[in-house]
């Protein structure tokens, strides 16, 4: 029987070193909380990295053990692979350029020399796993040189690569110093996926003129082969937040933060610490909105989860210090005895809690400066049960592609962002069940298990197409 490797930096689990022990938790991120659901079917397993350093054999061998319980194969990193190649060239160089965030970029011919040889460690982690006649789908920026790696010892493979994050500009990507490397990596792949067409046209644009070579319908001939292009915007497991935010526990827990809260109205923000997601920005939106509309005071709450992420990366570190003065600042200034301004949270949250915090929120604010898709925004409108509810969502967000029944801003325009507050405060019901209903739908019918199965399909025709053009 055929199976799927999934290949991915991060395995959806993360462990973590406690005082005594190991603990294992789910990991954060699009990447694995989307295709969490998914991995389990047809014996299928997941090789990737589960996010610490692992001091000997022994404890090796305990997490190998732990893991292959829910069908996961852990690659492990040195600590000086987790220096240069995940906080260095994944880190400081891929995730800022592909971004747009250059002036946070950082070029090191030893971060270089870290990613390639991680991504070897991951080709020889996968053909140990992949029979000939397994599919292996290979998974964002951190792993873009592995499809090529792969193609190289195993000639036939089936292998599908998908991007998690924005493919930027060819004039982004032809700053890197290895741009025509990281391409070609990529085009080991029998198929390419992105989250829209726009990323799908930059990686074209990108491919012709750093490569020369051109391309047909989304099918670029490479020697000997053809490797197909196509966008499949990513979904979630609808359900599955359907069923969370059902639950007695986020029933529970809403009432007790409705009680707690006074019953004061409250915006909603849930993302990791990442500079691309445009917390500061919408930090100084809030604030305008209440300098701007003096009524909301005492009104309206803004309850701000920041997930930990990459603290040892320094733009993080110092995003991490904004948001702290920031927040502090502007809760200083407008809080009363009985009201906060903004519920501020540096942690993660269970599932039950995040869907309780959904159901409390009549706005959501998803504005980031860039980012691949976003499956925030589509959980909190899979949560909304009676339809009611407002996203406001970045047009830089992959997301934005989709669901234009939110209200669309522009996140560097703060003013416009304030407004948008504003007006979603102010919706009538109606408008919000229209807007939802026709939100709902799309995310419902374009879930993951969709997403994975339009892939799945494209990823054959691919391999049909090209044995029909090799007998031809
Ligand atoms: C984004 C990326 C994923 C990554 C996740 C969490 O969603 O696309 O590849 O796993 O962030 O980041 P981390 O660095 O903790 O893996």
């Amino acid at each position: 029987m055929s199976r799927t490797i999934i290949v991915s930096n991060r395995l959806p689990t993360k462990i973590q070193r406690t005082e005594e022990s190991l603990t294992f938790q789910p990991s954060e991120g699009g990447l694995a909380t989307g295709l969490g659901s998914i991995y389990r079917q047809d014996g299928n397993v997941w090789v990737g990295w589960p996010g610490l350093f692992v001091e000997d054999a022994a404890e090796e061998e305990y997490v190998c053990e732990q893991l292959s319980h829910d069908s996961m194969v852990p690659v492990f990193l040195t600590e000086a692979e987790i220096r240069d190649f995940y906080e260095g060239f994944s880190n400081s160089t891929l995730w800022p350029t592909f971004h747009y965030f250059t002036q946070y970029a950082t070029y090191e011919q030893e971060h270089w020399d870290a990613y390639v040889a991680v991504n070897e460690k991951f080709c020889r982690a996968v053909l140990a796993q992949a029979g000939p006649e397994d599919t292996i789908w290979v998974h964002d920026y951190q792993l873009l040189l592995l499809p090529e790696m792969l193609r190289r010892e195993r000639p036939e493979a089936t292998i599908g690569f998908f991007l998690h994050i924005p493919f930027p500009s060819y004039e982004l990507i032809r700053v890197l110093p290895w741009r025509a490397e990281l391409l070609r990596g990529m085009l080991g792949a029998d198929l390419i996926g992105f989250h829209t067409f726009g990323y799908m046209r930059h990686f074209l644009s990108a491919v012709q003129q750093l490569l020369g070579l051109s391309s047909q319908n989304g099918q670029i001939e490479v020697p000997d082969r053809m490797v197909l292009v196509d966008a499949f915007p990513m979904g979630i497991d609808y359900k599955r937040y359907v069923r969370a935010a059902a639950s007695e526990e986020a029933k529970m827990h809403e009432a007790n933060y409705r009680e707690a809260l006074r019953d004061v109205r409250v915006i909603l923000s849930i993302d990791r610490l990442d500079y691309s997601k445009g917390i500061a920005q919408r930090l100084r939106a809030f604030e305008l909105l209440l300098q701007r509309y003096p009524e909301w005071r005492e009104q309206v709450s803004l309850i701000m989860v920041v997930v930990p992420s990459r603290d040892q990366v320094a733009q993080y570190a110092s995003l991490k210090e904004e948001i702290d003065e920031l927040v502090g600042r502007i809760n200083a200034q407008y809080r009363t005895i009985t009201w906060n301004p903004i519920h501020y949270f540096y942690r993660s949250f269970p599932l039950e809690e995040l869907a309780s915090l959904y159901r409390l929120a009549e706005v959501a604010l998803v504005t980031p400066m860039r980012d691949g898709m976003n499956l925030v925004a589509k959980e909190f409108i899979a949560s909304k049960a009676d339809k009611k509810g407002v996203l406001i969502l970045s047009e830089r967000a992959g997301a934005a592609r989709e669901l234009s029944d939110a209200l669309i801003i522009n996140p560097t325009d703060t003013g416009q962002l304030a407004e948008a507050m504003h007006d979603a405060l102010v919706m009538p019901e109606d408008e919000q069940v229209q807007r939802m209903s026709a939100m709902q739908a799309l995310v419902r019918q374009y879930n993951v298990f969709a997403w994975t199965k339009l892939f799945m399909a494209r990823l054959e025709y691919s391999k049909m197409k090209q044995h029909t053009m090799a007998t031809e």
